[in-house]
């Protein structure tokens, strides 16, 4: 089957199409990132019948999963949980990415989304749910093709401790004078001193490299050390704060859909791992948010749901001028209506 890839080739900035997500109408390696959210094993209907056993739901992602891997050359970002609608949990996510691994499929470290102030109770049962999954896969073998992981991060609020990057060669420590030269020993780090001034002065450092790779030449000297240089931004990590309800999704068109994450989440991903001018795809797209946010950040966003009307959702929310937040982070790209558009399947 050969898979065509309309939106692309019409330079558009956003596209929502209705589709499943089993077949995704778009050809191999055609986009660089998917940020998406599918209906939780039972927990909802959709009025579609969207409801699945855990077996079921895991058999049904892994084909999704493996569909999303042939379109995208970067990861795979799958937002999910296993609630049941009667409030226990299935094992649904892990089991998963067990079965996605067994297979060889290749699976990167999942983020977890801390959702704070969610409404309700959870039910009698047991505690409240307040942390997802975001599991990510890759289709493709070696590094993610493009990654800013500090693009979310935040100052270093510390320095490095030193051990052992702050170790001579021979394994004895260098002095708290040259600690100090270089902004570590525990000192909040705003800029990076030179050395001058340091015990190291006029003789050979060896820092790694740009990306990180340690130094080749070896050193043969106890005065050689292998300085740390600290990142302008610290990698936030994998717990991703998300503030969630009525008035923080962004839109208050994201309540037409039953289940919504919020664009701070989608902006997290699209901006750590998407490049700019990059396509990002949400074949569960719903309302639309990652689209919004997608488009928002300088990406081509390209929207699937298998339902029209969330199609028809996603376009209003398209046309919605920015409004807060959203207004003062956006308009790398303009609202301009001539950038959205519909296409349906043709099978
Ligand atoms: C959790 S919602 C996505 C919400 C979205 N992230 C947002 O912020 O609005 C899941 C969506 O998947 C859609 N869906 C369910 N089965 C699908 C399928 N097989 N293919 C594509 N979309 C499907 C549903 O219509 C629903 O809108």
């Amino acid at each position: 089957m050969t898979h065509p890839s309309p939106t692309i080739a019409q330079g558009k900035s956003a596209v929502i199409a209705q589709a499943d997500a089993l077949s995704i109408p778009l050809a191999d390696a055609s986009v660089d990132l998917v940020f998406t959210s599918p209906p939780y094993v039972d927990a909802r209907t959709y009025g579609i019948g969207a409801q699945r056993g855990c077996v079921e739901w895991i058999d049904w992602m892994l084909s999704v999963v493996k569909e999303c891997c042939r379109v995208c050359t970067g990861l795979v970002l799958v937002n999910c949980a296993g609630v049941t609608r009667d409030h226990r949990y299935w094992p649904a996510p892990e089991g998963l990415l067990w079965r996605w691994w067994k297979q060889g499929g290749e699976c990167w470290r999942s983020a977890f989304l801390h959702r704070v102030g969610i409404p309700g109770s959870g039910g009698k049962q047991w505690l409240r749910s307040d942390v997802e999954f975001i599991l990510a896969f890759k289709g493709r073998p070696g590094a993610i093709p493009w990654a800013d992981n500090t693009a979310c991060g935040h100052e270093p609020k510390y320095g490095s401790g030193g051990n052992p990057s702050h170790r001579r060669i021979d394994g004895t420590r260098v002095g708290d004078a040259n600690r100090d030269a270089f902004g570590f020993g525990g000192r909040r780090v705003r800029t990076r001193p030179g050395y001058d001034d340091c015990e190291m002065a006029g003789k050979p450092m060896y820092r790694r490299g740009k990306n990180g790779e340690r130094p080749t030449k070896a050193a043969a000297s106890g005065e050689r050390v292998q300085a740390y240089v600290p990142p302008a931004k610290a990698n936030p990590g994998n717990l991703i704060k998300t503030i969630v309800g009525g008035g923080v999704m962004g839109s208050k068109l994201a309540h037409e859909n039953e289940a919504p994450f919020s664009e701070s989440v989608a902006e997290f991903f699209v901006k750590s791992f998407s490049r700019p001018g990059g396509i990002v795809l949400d074949p569960f797209s719903g309302s639309g948010t990652t689209i919004v946010v997608a488009r928002r950040l300088g990406r081509i966003g390209i929207g699937l749901d298998i339902r029209m009307n969330q199609c028809e959702l996603a376009l209003r929310r398209l046309a919605e001028p920015p409004r807060g937040e959203a207004k003062r982070r956006s308009q790398i790209v303009p609202n301009d209506p001539s950038q959205r558009t519909l296409f349906e399947l043709s099978s």
